[in-house]
């Protein structure tokens, strides 16, 4: 059941009490966004089909979300729609490109309108991008002006480096310092990147006045690189490196952080942002809607032959 709390506070210079409704939503459903395949990540290429790595969805559903997988390649009333419907939205890392028609970034493009739209008007978004999704956020961010830096921070597990805006954030100011012990000491975080947001870059385009980054990194040349950031007002989050993959991927050759620690720095990652979606009330009008959105209508299939994902989904474009 969804919990209604009722925060009341006295306006003492008129004598009146207003009453503002928060909502618990303890049912919360998030939009994971597909993207098409890039002819090197995947030799069986078929242009038809999109796909979503299953350890996004692991990752959310672990920490007591379930999710609806969101197509490229649909009209922007279907975006609406499904962010009117659901309580957040993920988007995931990747090889997409940005200026692919149909692909990925043109429906991050709808989805972060929509969800723009509706934080502006006070209905709380919570929207999380990693890696190529904490990239086409900030692309987003900064209409659609490509400005990343080329980088290499590729198959390395780094701790973070963190600025002193990062306790008060609303990602880490409440993360328990052994949280935050182990990200800044330990090699937790997976980073498997060739671009990277320098602070030239958010400066240059006046994303600063909006975002705050909490952390940084540098890459194998020295080049220092934005590896976590905020929006100031509304719940959007940007990652740089990969918690999913700490907890779910097992790709032979590749740096995925199995420790004990790694693994609870990243269920925080997830508890956080499934905890902003249990803020924002959306739900699909009746639930047969609801049934046929739900990820459970697709296969995971077993894909650690022919891609670095243990499992994804695939669906027809
Ligand atoms: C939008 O949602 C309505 C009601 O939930 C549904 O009838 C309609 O088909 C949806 N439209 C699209 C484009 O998804
Ligand atoms: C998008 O859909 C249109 C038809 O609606 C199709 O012609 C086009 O090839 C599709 N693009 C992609 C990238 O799948
Ligand atoms: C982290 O990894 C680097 C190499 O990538 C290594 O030099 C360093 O010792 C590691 N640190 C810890 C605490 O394991
Ligand atoms: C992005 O940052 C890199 C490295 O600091 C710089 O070379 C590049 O010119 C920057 N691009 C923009 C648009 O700021």
């Amino acid at each position: 059941m969804r919990n209604t709390v009722v925060l009341c506070f006295m306006l003492s210079v008129i004598g009146q009490c207003s009453c503002v409704e928060s909502t618990t939503n303890n049912h919360p459903i998030i939009g994971v966004l597909a993207q098409e395949k890039v002819l090197e990540s995947d030799p069986q290429l078929n242009t038809h089909v999109s796909y979503i790595a299953a350890s996004y969805v692991k990752f959310l559903e672990g920490a007591g979300a379930r999710i609806v997988p969101i197509m490229i390649n649909k009209t922007d009333k279907y975006y609406e729609n499904i962010t009117n419907h659901v309580n957040g939205v993920l988007l995931p890392g990747g090889d997409a490109q940005f200026d692919a028609p149909g692909g990925y970034s043109e429906a991050g493009r709808k989805l972060f309108d929509h969800a723009m739209k509706m934080n502006q008007a006070g209905d709380y978004f919570p929207v999380l991008g990693i890696c190529l999704g904490f990239e086409l956020l900030t692309f987003l961010a900064a209409n659609n002006v490509e400005h990343r830096a080329r980088c290499f921070s590729y198959n390395e597990a780094l701790p973070l480096q963190f600025t002193g805006s990062f306790f008060t954030s609303k990602l880490f100011g409440n993360a328990p310092s052994s949280t935050i012990g182990i990200l800044g000491k330990e090699n937790v975080t997976a980073n498997f990147h060739r671009y990277c947001l320098t602070e030239k870059n958010i400066t240059e385009l006046h994303l600063d006045e909006e975002w705050q980054f909490m952390t940084t990194n540098k890459d194998s040349d020295g080049l220092k690189f934005i590896s976590s950031l905020e929006h100031k007002n509304y719940p959007l989050y940007g990652l740089q490196f990969h918690p999913e993959k700490n907890i779910y991927e097992w790709k032979k050759g590749k740096v995925h952080p199995h420790s004990a620690n790694a693994i609870r720095v990243s269920q925080y990652f997830a508890n956080f942002f499934v905890n902003e979606a249990r803020k924002n009330a959306h739900k699909f009008p009746i639930e047969p809607e609801e049934r046929i959105h739900l990820i459970y209508n697709y296969p995971a299939k077993y894909t650690i032959d022919r891609t670095v994902f243990e499992q994804c989904y695939e669906f027809e474009i």
